[in-house]
């Protein structure tokens, strides 16, 4: 985050902006507990040969970064317009908002940022979470486009908001996801235009509604009465991908898409239907305008198409006929990722993090078992949904949400309406939680919580208080942290689990001796804020991204520009391995099958990254190599 230009904000800050809470509330706040508020982990559970190490919890740590399970050295913080790697690495752009995946698209115009006509045969706009897939012995990646810079994608266009359905039309084709091919040629990775397996999906592509909320009332529209029907996934946040071989796009801030043609009178506030509050959806929406050229979008004529977004969307990037399918038993929220791993019994569980302050941590387990190449139909429909609740003592439980645990109508509306139904059973506020990962190596998950400045002062927008404590220590958290939990007999399934802090992000150079230092793997050398993209390496190592304030000054003096971090689950350390350029999110991560490439997101870039002075900035996926070819993770 760079200042406070509204259309050069990330997704998340912008909806922050937007979407105002309760300014009071009267709960008693809860002591400021710290760190030290108890021996995390101890003989709560025993799992794995690191046990010894993790129960420790967060001290000791070794001060030191670099340590011998990371293949590289350290770099500094950086505040320039360019990607930096360690030494014995490199970096290129493997493709930018607006290069052709389909030969019929004209090379980028840096005057016009493109045409309507071709902005769905391009790469879109603000890459975030991608996944790998081998198809036919073919290297593909999915990829996410979360949102717009409007003033960039229309920059003829009076401070970038819509003249027309033309505009509106543009800007819908270049969010949503691109499949693509890549191959390895003699200038390293690149894309294949043109490929067979080449897509691109967008606000506009049909999608099928499946699971137990498909066909109720509330997704039933003028153009749908079915309700099953739906146009388009939006806002695509963090990604996943599921052990048969589909990918999962995750819809967050869709509510900025939508708007009211609907006066208020007299004054009033304008009446918004149930759950509109809770959700963010208002008249105005994010400057989109898609109501005024769309009627999809205009609430006052369909009131029930926001509840068709918010879901996690499966993709099968094999069959680019396929019509992608919003998987109601996974809950309507604003969805960061969906981190998949199987049960010891084969039930498939979904864990997913709803990014809005004191918003909550939901898990899925399907009631169906996973069995290698057998059937998948109704294994991400016919499941259980839970919420999180942490208790102080560092147990937590995971807290079924059904019309009897809620008091709601049907198990429709508790999906539709997931936020009502974690209030109803007390589940845990959380600071914004964003992408879960799960160990390869160990039975365990980590979420990251990027920050909440209401944590301890206001309400959510539910009127749940936020209290002080727990997994959420810090009052108006400004740097975030990471939770890890580990199931109680290494099953992802069981509804217990241990809980402790990897780290706490801080500035122990502004902030020394106090809860804003940070955690004691958090040095000089490695200090970053909002963590937010996360996924572990085969190796066992999680890589950690930030959507932070890059000011790099007050708070977050010495911090540089947003960056890629490694953590080792084992010690704590936490190394920092790439930095993105200045005015940019870090967001998204995978690697090739062979492990020899990363693959990075840049997220809105100020100018002149990537193309140089006097040209539009463009999101960009990078690639990262080693010199001498090993794996890179
Ligand atoms: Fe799209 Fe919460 O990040
Ligand atoms: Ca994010
Ligand atoms: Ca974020």
């Amino acid at each position: 985050m760079t200042g406070t230009d509204p259309v050069r904000l990330s997704a998340d800050d912008w909806d922050e902006m937007t979407n105002p809470r309760p300014e009071t509330c009267d709960f008693d706040r809860v002591v400021e507990q710290g760190l030290s508020r108890r021996g995390l982990l101890s003989g709560l559970l025993a799992f794995g040969s690191g046990a010894a190490a993790m129960a420790a919890g967060l001290a000791p740590l070794r001060a030191s970064a670099g340590g011998a399970r990371f293949a590289f050295t350290p770099i500094a913080a950086q505040t320039d317009h360019a990607v930096h790697v360690p030494e014995g690495y490199e970096w290129k752009v493997l493709i930018r908002w607006g290069d052709a995946l389909f030969a019929d698209a004209p090379a980028f115009d840096h005057a016009t940022g493109g045409d309507a006509a071709t902005a769905d045969r391009v790469f879109g706009e603000n890459t975030d979470g991608m996944e790998s897939f081998v198809v036919d012995g073919r290297q593909l990646l999915a990829v996410n486009h979360e949102y717009t810079n409007r003033d960039v994608n229309l920059p003829h266009s009076e401070g970038g908001v819509p003249a027309g359905l033309g505009d509106v039309r543009k800007l819908q084709k270049l969010q949503g996801v691109a499949v693509m091919e890549l191959r390895e040629g003699a200038a390293g990775w690149e894309v294949v235009a043109d490929s067979p397996w080449n897509r691109r999906i967008t606000h506009l592509t049909p999608m099928r509604m499946a699971g137990p909320a498909a066909g109720h009332e509330l997704l039933r529209t003028r153009a749908d009465p079915s309700g099953r029907a739906a146009l388009g996934t939006l806002n695509n946040c963090g990604s996943g991908r599921t052990p048969w071989g589909t990918y999962l796009t995750c819809e967050e801030n869709f509510n900025g898409y939508f708007g009211s043609s609907a006066k208020a009178e007299d004054q009033k506030p304008l009446q918004l239907d149930r759950g509109f509050a809770r959700y963010g959806i208002g008249p105005e929406g994010w400057g989109y305008d898609y109501h005024k050229w769309d009627a999809r979008f205009d609430t006052a004529q369909e009131p029930n198409e926001p509840h068709r977004a918010g879901w996690v969307v499966e993709i099968d990037p094999a069959d680019p006929e396929s019509t992608p399918v919003k998987h109601t038993g996974l809950g309507r929220f604003k969805h960061e990722n969906a981190e998949v791993v199987l049960a010891p019994d084969g039930r498939v569980v979904v864990y997913m993090g709803d990014d809005e302050r004191g918003e909550f941590l939901y898990r899925f387990v399907s009631h169906g078992r996973n069995t290698p190449g057998g059937p998948t139909d109704g294994l991400l429909d016919e499941g259980t949904l839970y919420a999180a609740r942490f208790h102080e003592d560092g147990s937590g439980a995971w807290l079924a949400l059904t019309p009897e645990t809620t008091g709601m109508a049907s198990l429709a509306e508790v999906l539709i309406l997931a936020r009502e139904a974690g209030s109803a059973v007390g589940a845990t506020t959380m600071d914004r939680p964003e992408w879960v990962a799960v160990n390869p190596h160990a039975p365990e998950a980590y979420c990251c919580l990027t920050n909440n400045r209401n944590r301890g002062l206001k309400p959510n927008a539910g009127g749940d208080a936020t209290p002080v404590g727990g997994p959420n220590p810090r009052e108006a958290n400004r740097y975030g942290q990471i939770v890890r939990w580990r199931p109680e007999g290494g099953d992802h399934a069981a509804d217990g689990f241990a809980w402790d802090l990897y780290v706490m992000a801080g500035n122990p150079e502004v902030h020394a001796g106090t809860p804003e230092a940070g955690s004691a793997n958090i040095t000089a050398g490695n200090m970053f804020n909002a963590p937010d993209g996360m996924a572990f390496d085969s190796a066992g190592i999680v890589w950690i991204q930030t959507d932070g304030n890059d000011g790099n000054d007050g708070d977050f003096a010495g911090m540089g520009n947003n960056q890629m971090l490694a953590g080792d689950p084992v010690t704590g350390e936490i190394a920092r391995f790439l930095t993105g350029p200045r005015g940019s999110e870090v967001t998204g991560l995978t690697w090739s099958a062979d492990r020899r490439a990363m693959f990075v997101g840049i997220q809105h870039p100020d100018a002149p990254f990537p193309d140089g002075a006097g040209l539009l900035p463009r999101s960009s996926i990078v690639v990262v190599t080693r010199r001498d070819g090993g794996r890179v993770g």
